[in-house]
């Protein structure tokens, strides 16, 4: 196997389904954040990526993708089931979103997890070059950071988690806490999305492991351990750009006309997941077309909702519970040629998601807890005519950033009804203010920034050459 000076270790390869008989394969940005954020910085950076090529079995030879050389990870039927269904998903997942569904325990799956992360980990060992740069991605792979040092003390390790970090008390469930806690610690750099996130871990750090620890760094040994707050963004330029294309703007008016010329237009992009709060957004909107503040015909709610990890009972209940509800408020409130929630489950491209972005007067990002949530950086983005009101949730990471969204508590169910009217009934000039005020943000913190803050962090001498075709744009 060829060796690289960068190489990103993830659970799933950038593939999606695009596997062919022959092994080839393309570069397909799957729903999700950490697809979404890394195909514009490494589509033309020369990298090694790790990770499985999602079905159980022998890896596959697979050819690059652009610049990436694809180096896929086997994984047994048994070991998709307890890794990433059990711990990664049913453990740490729900634990990490504020268990808002109970976390689950197994000791079965924490063998498992241990199996895979060192699996991914002698995988990493052998296609770095000496004095390599390897970044570890999510929560998927904790433990990789540690197991890698063990095995190549020479490389440099970054570690970022998209998701959120728990507060101690959360945290402090998980039967091998201290484990996770000195897998991630095996970094250079342990990298979150938001402050509050390093905070809590650097609490742990104290408090579970007895080091010496403050929110910028840990003392492990004779080493240091840096730790912060790199919060992730988009390609602000692809998004802005495809959103003012000829094309993406007649099918905006198309898909408007397509819905029948409603006065406004509710957009909702979300994984199906318990996490994204799209039930308790059904029912605010299903109450307020009993309370008459809405009316079918004028007003209409478009939901996009994927679904993945059907494997997970959890996952497939809520998918019928989401589609039982979408059909109660279309019969109740519908009329043939009007619908209330117009309900799609399909991955599109880039250029149909711009055109959802462009019809929406008001989207709808209303998650329980997320650790950021790019849709909704999408969302402004896309709005370059300054038009169009985000409604955001206050438990998404992205909130901290812009705090000129309607901001809302999606528990509060009357909270939400309430701001999602202010926000369709907003005053055209202040929605403008608050866009452009959003939009000022992001220009500034775009995906590119995101990966120069980090590399640059993990090795100010040769970080940002790494991305150097990418960052310089
Ligand atoms: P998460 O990482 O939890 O999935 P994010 O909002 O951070 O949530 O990221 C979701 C990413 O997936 C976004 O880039 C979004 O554009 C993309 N996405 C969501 N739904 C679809 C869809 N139906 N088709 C294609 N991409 C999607
Ligand atoms: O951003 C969180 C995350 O778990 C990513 O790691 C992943 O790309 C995305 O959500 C989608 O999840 P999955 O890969 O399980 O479909």
């Amino acid at each position: 196997m060829q060796q690289s000076s960068l190489v990103v270790v993830a659970n799933h390869l950038p593939i999606g389904g695009n596997l062919a008989p022959d092994g080839t394969s393309r570069w397909r940005r799957s729903p999700g954040g950490l697809s979404s954020a890394l195909h514009p910085l490494l589509w033309h950076t020369p990298a090694t990526w790790i990770g499985w090529a999602g079905r159980p079995g022998a890896a596959p030879a697979l050819a690059d993708v652009g610049e990436v050389r694809l180096c896929p990870v086997p994984m047994t039927d048994e070991e998709m089931h307890d890794h990433y269904e059990g711990f990664a998903n049913s453990t740490l997942w729900p634990l990490y979103h504020d268990a808002v569904e109970q976390p689950v325990h197994h000791r079965r799956w924490w063998d498992a997890y241990l199996r895979v992360n060192r699996r991914f980990a002698e995988a990493a060992a052998e296609v770095a070059e000496a004095d390599a740069t390897v970044w570890v991605q999510d929560y998927h792979l904790q433990l990789v950071p540690r197991l890698l040092r063990e095995l190549r003390p020479d490389v440099r390790i970054g570690f970022f988690l998209h998701v959120p970090f728990p507060p101690p008390e959360l945290f402090t469930q998980l039967p091998r806490r201290a484990e996770l806690l000195r897998g991630m610690l095996g970094a250079d750099l342990v990298g979150f999305q938001l402050a509050q996130a390093a905070h809590n871990f650097a609490q742990l750090a104290t408090t579970l492991l007895g080091l010496e620890a403050t929110d910028r760094q840990v003392r492990v040994d004779d080493r240091i351990v840096r730790i912060g707050a790199f919060p992730i963004s988009i390609d602000v330029a692809e998004m802005s750009g495809l959103a003012e294309r000829p094309d993406v703007l007649a099918r905006a008016a198309q898909l408007r006309a397509d819905l029948g010329n409603p006065r406004q237009v509710i957009v909702a992009v979300d994984r199906m997941d318990y996490t994204k709060g799209i039930e308790q957004r059904l029912k605010a909107y299903r109450e307020l077309l009993e309370d008459g503040e809405l009316r079918v015909g004028e007003t209409v709610l478009v939901q996009v909702a994927v679904p993945g990890r059907e494997g997970i009972l959890r996952y497939r209940r809520l998918r019928e519970r989401v589609e039982r509800e979408v059909a109660r408020i279309n019969g109740e409130f519908g009329r043939v040629g009007a619908m209330a929630v117009h309900y799609l489950t399909q991955p599109f491209d880039r250029p149909e998601l711009a055109a959802l972005y462009r019809v929406a007067d008001v989207l709808a990002v209303t998650p329980l807890r997320d650790g950021m949530n790019l849709v909704a950086k999408e969302f402004v983005a896309a709005r370059g005519d300054r038009a169009g009101a985000l409604l955001l949730s206050e438990f998404a990471g992205a909130a901290a950033e812009l705090p000129q969204a309607y901001l809302v508590n999606p528990h509060d169910l009357d909270g939400l009804k309430r701001t999602l009217l202010q926000a369709l009934r907003a005053e055209p000039a202040d929605a403008a203010a608050r866009m452009a005020a959003m939009r000022e943000r992001l220009h500034h913190h775009d995906i590119r920034a995101w990966a120069r803050a980090y590399l640059s962090a993990l090795d100010s001498r040769h970080g940002p050459e790494l991305l150097a075709r990418v960052t310089e744009e």
